[in-house]
């Protein structure tokens, strides 16, 4: 989505973080940043307040910023799984590691009830979608909001895109078993 025009414009550091100087909050950054050396507190707030609607902004026309700058990890791209194996009853086992990675690196953004926090909450997502869907969007995520309809639509509605969370295969098919755990799959 990142246009060449976009690319070619000068960048600035805020705070570590890369701005475009056609970025609309950049300018907004800048006067708070001016302002905050008179009423320190008030403006300490309004500055992260703006810092998030940024961020978010930011992640969600711009990928490459985010893993450049907010992740400062390695992306590992998984390849895209086509089918999933699942078994019945429950893997007990699968449902402790999926529990042990979400409340790591998903309860943050999910809850387990039909609540949207920042993302979708995870009731009934495992009758609403194949296991494969479910397995690509935990690990090729980008993949996915860059071609899956549904995906996409969901970006629209949540406004943040899900950052990749390097789960490695056997964790994303424990969240699996867990997801249809928490769905009352026996
Ligand atoms: C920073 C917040 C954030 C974190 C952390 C996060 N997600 Fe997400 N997730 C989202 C958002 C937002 C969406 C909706 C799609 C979008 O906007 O990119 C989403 C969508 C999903 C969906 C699709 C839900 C549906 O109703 O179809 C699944 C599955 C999912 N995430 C799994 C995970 C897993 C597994 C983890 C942890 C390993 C995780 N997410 C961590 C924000 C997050």
């Amino acid at each position: 989505m990142q246009s060449v025009i976009f690319k070619d414009l000068p960048e600035k550091y805020i705070c570590g973080i890369k701005i475009k100087e056609n970025n609309i909050f950049y300018s907004l950054i800048i006067k708070t940043v001016n302002a905050m050396k008179q009423k320190p507190l008030l403006l300490w707030l309004l500055a992260l307040l703006l810092w998030n609607c940024g961020g978010a902004e930011k992640r969600a026309e711009s990928p490459e910023t985010d893993d450049s700058v907010l992740l400062k990890q390695e992306e590992i791209h998984g390849t895209e799984v086509k089918k999933v194996d699942l078994s019945t009853p429950l893997n007990q086992a699968m449902v402790k590691t999926g529990q042990e990675i979400y409340d790591m690196k998903c309860s943050a953004c999910h809850r387990l009830n039909s609540e949207r926090l920042v993302g979708p909450g995870w009731e009934g997502v495992t009758s609403k979608r194949t296991p494969e869907w479910i397995i690509n969007m935990i690990t090729n995520v980008d993949m996915m909001l860059e071609t899956d309809p549904e995906a996409q639509k969901m970006l629209e509605e949540c406004l943040v895109r899900m950052p990749n969370q390097n789960v490695e295969p056997d964790q994303a098919r424990g969240i699996l078993e867990f997801m249809r755990n928490n769905d009352g799959v026996k």
